[in-house]
């Protein structure tokens, strides 16, 4: 039989490293947002991104209802700000550093970049919604080396360690 419990399924995607990003919207005023690993671009024309919320997220729902988002890319040093967004709690935001984007929604200082868009399209899959962001701004901020996350640790990329492919 094979074993598809959550266990191993976590264990096994644990090897998959992703990009972090911070998801963040304003909500009666107020900045909302959580930690994502599966922010990925999707579409060029039109310019569509997209990420996986779990069905039990405190701040999508509020950010949702706003109709848009900004995802803040998060550089190598960042590892204190994701795991602060990826807790579920009222105050996140307290002494984080953000400017507002065009939108009026946060980037956070320090990303590497930013995504600003509408909400196009949320799609309910299994345990998690699929949402879609369609592109209204976006820029490079500090162009750092991002913060990675694999096998259950922050990474950074290795400077110097670009390979070409195939090489040991
Ligand atoms: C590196 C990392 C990646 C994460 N990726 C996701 C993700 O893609 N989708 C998601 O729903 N939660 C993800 N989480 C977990 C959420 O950040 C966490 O459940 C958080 O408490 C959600 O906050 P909320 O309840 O205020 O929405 C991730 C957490 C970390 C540390």
């Amino acid at each position: 039989m094979p074993d598809l419990s959550a266990e191993h399924f976590r264990q096994v995607m644990a090897h998959v490293p992703t990009s972090v990003a911070v998801v963040a919207g304003v909500v009666d005023g107020r900045p909302k947002g959580l930690s994502v690993g599966t922010f990925v671009p999707v579409s060029l024309d039109p310019p569509l991104v997209g990420f996986f919320v779990a069905t039990t997220s405190k701040s999508w729902p509020p950010i949702d209802t706003s109709g848009s988002f900004c995802v803040s890319v998060l550089g190598h040093d960042q590892a204190e700000i994701s795991s602060r967004f990826a807790v579920s709690e009222a105050d996140k935001f307290d002494g984080v550093e953000w400017h507002p984007a065009p939108s009026g929604n946060p980037v956070l200082v320090g990303a590497v970049a930013f995504v600003d868009c509408d909400i196009e399209r949320v799609v309910e899959t299994g345990d998690h919604l699929l949402v879609l962001g369609r592109v209204r701004e976006m820029g490079v901020e500090t162009g750092h080396t991002p913060l990675l996350h694999h096998r259950s640790s922050y990474r950074g990329v290795a400077e110097g360690g670009d390979r070409a492919a195939g090489s040991e």
